[in-house]
């Protein structure tokens, strides 16, 4: 009858600290929950792009995937958002923001003052000029030298204004296409002599497409310094907390660890701060 008792009261300890572990257990539980609710209660944000701007934006299957992708979601992150990424095209994007169906917008866009009336941008996040992607044997060697060719640019983007500046607005000349890739294959049919676009871009084709026999001239002369920044509906509040995240990724080494390995290079941080 001891034993059974001795057993019995065992068997009562036991279950007692069974009970125990479990409401514990359910405490921790609950404030995991809890955090779990913090990260459901994060802004969830509608951010839109053109992705057909390898290496910054293009889709892998139906993934959208490239250099601004990781930043953004780097800044995100920091900033405490969640991201909504969605292709829409180039001129969708601006539209998509002037009416603020979108919260903001990453497509290696330039800051530049003629946008900077109707949107806001994010402190700059990457410096990028402009080239010129020939095929080998081209002639073209200065941008002085696409005057009198066929050039082909993505419609509304900075290496269209670049080449008006130089061929003259009304240029029929100056062949304009929905998207990048456009322009490109009009270069591979022989549509047009050049393409003008973002430096990285033109390089990252030539090199990706050795079989298209096609090479970049620069020239750091003609064309100028551009920094790309996230594109926001003018006055909106996402600025300040972008600003400060992406203050904290330039600083902390998030953005030199995303660059190398996109580029396998160091960025230049210090430049893009200065030109804050
Ligand atoms: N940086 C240039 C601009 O802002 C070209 C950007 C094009 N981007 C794109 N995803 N297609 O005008």
């Amino acid at each position: 009858m001891k034993k059974l008792t001795v057993i019995l009261s065992a068997f009562l300890m036991i279950m007692l600290l069974a009970a125990c572990g479990s409401e514990a257990g359910k405490e921790e539980k609950a404030n995991g929950s809890a955090t779990d609710s913090e990260g459901g209660d994060k802004k969830s944000i509608r951010v839109v792009t053109d992705a057909a701007y390898a290496p910054f934006e293009y889709l892998e299957g139906d993934k959208i995937v490239g250099f601004d992708v990781n930043f953004l979601n780097a800044v995100a992150k920091e900033a405490g958002y969640e991201v909504k990424l969605e292709h829409v095209g180039w001129d969708p994007l601006f539209v998509e923001l002037k009416s603020k169906r979108a919260d903001a917008g990453i497509s290696a866009i330039t800051i530049d003052e003629d946008r900077k009336q109707t949107y806001d941008f994010s402190s700059p996040y990457f410096l990028s000029i402009n080239k010129i992607l020939v095929p080998e044997g081209s002639d073209i060697k200065t941008a002085e030298d696409l005057k009198g060719k066929v050039v082909a640019v993505q419609s509304g983007t900075t290496g269209q204004a670049a080449v008006e500046k130089l061929l003259g607005k009304n240029n029929k000349n100056i062949k304009k296409f929905e998207n990048n890739n456009l322009a490109i294959m009009e270069l591979i049919s022989k549509g047009a002599d050049a393409v003008v676009a973002d430096n990285a871009v033109v390089e990252e084709y030539a090199k990706n497409n050795p079989q298209q026999k096609l090479k970049v001239v620069d020239d750091p002369d003609t064309f100028d310094a551009e920094f790309y920044g996230i594109m926001f509906p003018k006055g909106s509040e996402l600025k300040a907390d972008f600003d400060k995240a992406i203050e904290t990724i330039l600083d902390n080494g998030t953005y030199a660890k995303i660059y190398k390995e996109r580029f396998g290079t160091d960025p230049d941080i210090e430049k893009l701060k200065q030109a804050k």
